[in-house]
């Protein structure tokens, strides 16, 4: 039997959410193994087009995490992520896209448990919404 799970592209920053991965993965944390980390010098280097890029080319989600207000080491680049997101999560559910496929997070170096929880709940999202349409078969582009 062939069950389908999804592929999600998770854009971490290095410095916070790249750390908090690798901790939870020291930790022995248990988590869906559905997500493909591609680490970002800083979520502030996320150029929407990434998103969309990935979301084209067969993701069926995206997430993108970086550090905590106050604590991004380019002083604001997290703030600038969050925005230029909340502004392309809107172009895309103009464009047909489920909100529910794209997620912003906060995650620091010291919350591997956090890490896990979040990549649990977006891929519960992302499985809930079935394969991405735009590509027309999700997981097997990628
Ligand atoms: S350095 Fe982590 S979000 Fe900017």
């Amino acid at each position: 039997m062939n069950a389908w799970t999804p592929v999600i592209v998770a854009f971490l920053c290095n410095w916070c959410s790249y750390a908090g991965a690798d901790l939870a993965g020291t930790g022995r944390q248990q988590y869906p193994p559905n997500i493909r980390i591609i680490r970002v010098p800083c979520s502030g280097r996320v150029n929407p087009m990434f998103i969309i890029k990935a979301l084209v080319d067969g993701a069926d989600g995206v997430m993108v995490s970086g550090c905590h207000p106050g604590d991004c080491h380019y002083l604001a680049g997290n703030l600038y992520a969050r925005r230029r997101f909340a502004v392309l999560k809107k172009l895309l559910v103009t464009a047909g896209v489920e909100p529910d496929r794209v997620h912003f997070t906060w995650v620091s170096a010291s919350e591997g448990t956090r890490f896990a929880e979040v990549v649990r709940g977006v891929t519960e999202a992302v499985t809930a919404l079935g394969p991405n349409k735009m590509t027309g078969g999700g997981a097997g582009e990628l």
